[in-house]
């Protein structure tokens, strides 16, 4: 263990137990970073209160006798109403950064007990937009997907592609009456949202046209052959659309980890039979519904998750029931991840309840709505074009890679190189703007600010590696090689090193709470910091004493693999040069 934050809550804790009793061994101690040291510790204050036991000045300078008995690593001081002041030795900080420096994983530690997880992402919907808010569950799914297998869980990844259901029958005949060549075109090149509108109007206008679609949804339902023949051209023309899509943005989905609507079909029926014979589900108003406790509607009356349609018809419900029975009793998951719109919150946590309520979510099953906040424009709705009309998002990740040259147009690399660094700037950017506010919070879809290359954007941070690298090149050493050992002279050095430490600890922290965007924020700040002291702190200069260049060469390679491994977590793309 390196992090300072948590060595720091242990030695407390430790300090908590031997000064008041081991009831409060793990009581938190709030270490935070402090402006006037390293960190500082707040539990004095609520401590002393809870013991009714001296004041917190006093509490608190009995905690520091405590941690300085015991051999601190730094210095403790008390100051204010009762507050810990924690400022570690440099020592302490150099031996931790050797350490990390000779791990290959970076202070990462991998799972203790390794867990399964099953994380629903991405998701968009057959014949409809796929719009930027699926793009955005899409890049947070991913770097969760990436976070977690890093630390050495396994994750199975469920694309729940709306890819079933009544409006497939129009789809069907609308695929029959242009043909399967043109339908086949106009879906891989993402015009579905158009081959739906032109469906919709002769559903709407053709009582012909209607028969045949109703009609058709009967023998989808019953997965009679032609049907599935004509529906697998429709949904393989589509996800060839997706999957350029996922290639561009370089996004780990691939077409085995599809598990649309359309695999639980055949569970629907026996769901609802056997909820209903349990009485788990009741009938209200003709349809079949389960009522978990805690939802009311507007008059206060108990709000139904519906699973079968007064008309005899499944929807997304059922279908979400089917899907968590599958992942918890086949996939025997420990923890399912729906990194879903937040306007989905209560479908989730209905589901989940009722999920609950039938057995199919065990207590030791953790089911969690990641909720994906929404994309503005800059006009404060939700993200379209100019013109209003939605936006292709082949064509959105086009002009960003387009905006990404503009920015790089200075360097003077060759045509191929220029064009790889502009697509890993521009998908950098856009993935680094959804990774970099916490999930569920709204943002504002903005090209200029998401290029920008001050600010913690992506080309900020991939240019911060880019730099490190060519200091290598510069200097003809292998980052491998710089293994120091680190030792700490200037201050901008400790700053670093000491950052440097939290990386395993982010890590962890993020697979935690799926939180991306604190990984984000650790990133921007140790970028920051190796700016600070690559200003102070020359590397290459001839006058710099050799021991202090290969220490100083050490911290770069560790900040370089810091970065780069950080990059790779989040799914942004590491240019080498830029
Ligand atoms: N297709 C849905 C949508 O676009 C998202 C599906 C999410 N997954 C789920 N198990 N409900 O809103």
């Amino acid at each position: 263990m390196t992090d300072p934050q948590l060595v720091l809550t242990e030695r407390v804790q430790q300090a908590l137990a031997a000064a008041f009793g081991t009831e409060h061994s793990d009581a938190d101690p709030l270490i935070r970073p402090s402006q006037f040291a390293d960190y500082q510790a707040n539990v004095a204050m609520s401590l002393s209160r809870r013991l009714d036991r001296g004041t917190p000045r006093e509490v608190a300078q009995e905690i520091a006798n405590r941690l300085t008995e015991a051999g601190f690593p730094g210095t403790v001081e008390v100051s204010g109403p009762g507050f810990l002041n924690i400022t570690l030795s440099d020592d302490w900080i150099t031996a931790q950064a050797n350490e990390v420096l000779q791990d290959p994983r970076s202070g990462v530690a991998p799972s203790a007990v390794p867990q399964i997880v099953a994380i629903d992402y991405s998701a968009p919907n057959a014949a409809k937009e796929m719009h930027v808010g699926h793009l955005r569950t899409t890049i947070v799914g991913d770097a969760l997907a990436r976070v977690h297998e890093h630390l050495g869980n396994k994750v199975i990844r469920q694309n729940h592609l709306g890819d079933w259901g009544t409006p497939f029958g129009m789809l069907i005949e609308h695929l029959l009456d242009i043909g399967e060549k043109n339908a086949v075109a106009q879906l891989e090149a993402g015009e579905g949202n158009a081959y739906y509108q032109a469906a919709r109007a002769k559903f709407d206008s053709d009582p012909e046209f209607n028969r045949r679609a109703r009609a058709r949804v009967v023998t989808l339902q019953a997965e009679e052959p032609e049907t599935m023949r004509l529906w697998h051209i429709f949904m393989d023309a589509t996800v060839r659309y997706f999957n350029k899509v996922y290639t561009q943005l370089g996004v780990t989905l691939t077409d085995d980890d599809i598990a649309g609507e359309s695999m639980y079909n055949h569970a629907l029926a026996q769901v609802c039979d056997e909820l209903q014979e349990r009485g788990i589900a009741v009938v209200s108003d003709g349809a079949l519904c389960v009522f978990p406790p805690g939802y009311t509607g507007r008059e206060g009356q108990p709000l139904p998750f519906m699973i079968r349609k007064s008309d005899g018809g499944y929807g997304y419900a059922t279908t979400d029931m089917a899907t968590i029975r599958y992942r918890v009793q086949d996939l025997k998951v420990d923890r399912i991840l729906y990194v879903i719109g937040a306007t989905q919150a209560q479908h989730m946590s209905m589901l989940f309840d009722s999920a609950r309520m039938a057995g199919w979510l065990p207590d030791h099953v953790s089911a969690e709505h990641v909720q994906i906040g929404s994309v503005l424009g800059s006009d404060g709705k939700m993200f379209k074009t100019r013109s209003g009309a939605s936006i292709k998002l082949l064509d959105l990740l086009d002009e960003a890679e387009t905006r990404a040259a503009e920015v790089i147009r200075d360097s003077d690399y060759e045509e191929t190189e220029r064009r790889e660094i502009a697509h890993a700037v521009g998908m950098g950017a856009v993935k680094y703007a959804d990774l970099s506010v916490s999930h569920d919070s709204e943002y504002v879809f903005d090209f200029d600010r998401m290029l920008a290359l001050t600010g913690n954007t992506g080309p900020y941070l991939q240019y911060a590696q880019a730099r490190i690298r060519s200091i290598f090149r510069k200097g003809d050493v292998d980052p491998a090689q710089a293994t120091g050992p680190i030792v700490i002279g200037h201050p901008a050095e400790r700053a670093l090193a000491l950052k440097l430490l939290g990386f395993g600890a982010v890590v962890t922290e993020v697979a935690e709470g799926s939180a991306p965007h604190k990984l984000a924020a650790y990133l921007f700040d140790t970028a920051s910091a190796f700016t600070t002291f690559f200003e102070n702190c020359p590397v290459l200069r001839s006058d710099v004493d050799p021991a202090v260049r290969a220490s100083r060469l050490a911290l770069c390679a560790l900040t370089l693999r810091v970065l780069e491994t950080g990059l790779e977590l989040l799914g942004v793309p590491v240019p080498e040069r830029m």
